[in-house]
């Protein structure tokens, strides 16, 4: 059987690689002849955006590189509907019987067309989340990749009911919890607070920050707000931003460094970047796979965001929506709480329990019998 991962952005890689190596053993443990391919479309191709994943997470070298790069929505999702396509009919690894996709980037939506279109079963990794906001690119993303999926591997119960109510039938609906968590648990021997601090020279309290949403990064007059927001919380603590490539000479042009206590770096290796997050008062963010990972580390996380595919990250963790106006403020007011009172002690999501990972397995194994 040829199982093909599908993989392009920063986020999908920390929750490919559990999946790829519990397939792997589970199918060596069976005795089922599992052949796996891993791709990459190259939607993000820095070394830190990508090649530190794979050494860090000892995902195995991707097998193709697809080399899309940047564009439009339009040229990078056509690129790899092409790339793939070309792959799946002509690859020398023949004709995938099951095509597994991650999360909710524009390689996840290409990749599920194409598998559709030439009738190879889908598997979706991270099925279900919604944020109802269709202004997001992600959003449109997750709908289409879901319509088409076989298989909707969720993450939590929101997801689980988003699909029913989507009218997607319950045999094909999984609850596997998230593999993202997977990773983090699997490396949180890693995570140096002690070193973070040395590296990034902090010896007080600190905040971190990222930013990468097209609404909060992407037109001048958000970015100015963002800006000014971000001096207000500088005012009070600290601030390590390792930004991300969009919006960042945007942030610069807006004066983001104009204020002692803002530490811009580049954007960080997955242990470096959670060894910071770990030992942090409090993260200011609009990422979708920071606002789970706070959650299980106990840090404080604020999201710059009206709405999040990830309610279950505040009923169940330590995030919270924040609009610019309001940040300070509550960042005061996270400063202002005892750590004891901030640090473990909730109940974490069921099933982010780092066996996300050999379950998703089961599934897949299951589909290809
Ligand atoms: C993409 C995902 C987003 C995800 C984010 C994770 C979509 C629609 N968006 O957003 O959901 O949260 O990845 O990081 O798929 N760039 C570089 N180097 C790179 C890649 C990109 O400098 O290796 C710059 C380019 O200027 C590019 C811009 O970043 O135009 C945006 O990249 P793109 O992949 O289109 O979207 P992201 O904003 O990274
Ligand atoms: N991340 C990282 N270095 C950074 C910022 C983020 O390793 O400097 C990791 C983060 O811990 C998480 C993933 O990147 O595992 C999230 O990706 P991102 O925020 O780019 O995308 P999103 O989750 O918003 O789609």
């Amino acid at each position: 059987h040829l199982v093909v991962h599908i993989t392009g952005a920063r986020p999908n890689f920390p929750k490919a690689a559990p999946v790829i190596d519990a397939l792997a053993r589970q199918a060596a443990a069976a005795g089922q002849d599992v052949r796996q391919v891993l791709v990459h479309t190259g939607q993000h191709y820095d070394e830190r955006l990508s090649d530190v994943f794979f050494r860090q997470l000892g995902l195995p070298e991707p097998d193709v590189n697809l080399g899309v790069g940047s564009g439009s929505h339009a040229e990078q999702t056509a690129a790899v509907l092409v790339g793939l396509e070309k792959l799946f009919l002509e690859g020398e690894w023949g004709r995938p019987d099951l095509v597994v996709v991650y999360g909710d980037v524009n390689s996840t939506v290409a990749a599920a067309l194409v598998a559709a279109k030439l009738q190879i079963p889908l598997a979706h990794v991270e099925a279900g989340l919604r944020s109802f906001d269709p202004s997001m690119p992600e959003e449109v993303n997750r709908l289409v990749t879901d319509r088409l999926a076989d298989v909707l591997l969720c993450t939590s119960a929101d997801a689980v009911a988003h699909l029913g109510n989507e009218g997607v039938a319950p045999e094909r609906i999984h609850l596997v919890g998230n593999p993202m968590i997977d990773t983090l648990l699997a490396h949180l021997g890693s995570f140096d607070v002690e070193l973070a601090r040395k590296r990034h020279d902090l010896d007080g309290r600190y905040a971190v920050a990222t930013l990468h949403r097209p609404a909060n990064v992407d037109s001048a007059q958000d970015v100015q707000a963002l800006v000014t927001t971000l001096h207000s919380v500088a005012d009070q603590v600290e601030v390590v931003l390792p930004l991300h490539p969009r919006g960042r000479e945007a942030l610069l042009s807006a004066g983001l460094l104009d204020h002692d206590r803002i530490r811009l770096v580049e954007p960080l290796g997955y242990v470096e970047f959670l060894g910071l997050v770990r030992g942090a008062d409090v993260v200011v963010t609009d990422s979708g796979g920071v606002q789970e990972e706070t959650t299980v580390l106990g840090v404080p996380c604020l999201t710059l965001r009206p709405n999040t595919e990830r309610p279950v990250t505040i009923t169940h963790g330590t995030n919270r929506l924040v609009t610019r106006d309001e940040l300070a403020a509550r960042v005061a007011e996270v400063l202002a709480t005892p750590s004891e009172e901030t640090d473990g002690g909730w109940p974490v999501p069921p099933l982010w329990d780092g066996q996300a990972g050999p379950r998703i397995a089961k599934v897949l194994l299951e589909v290809l019998r």
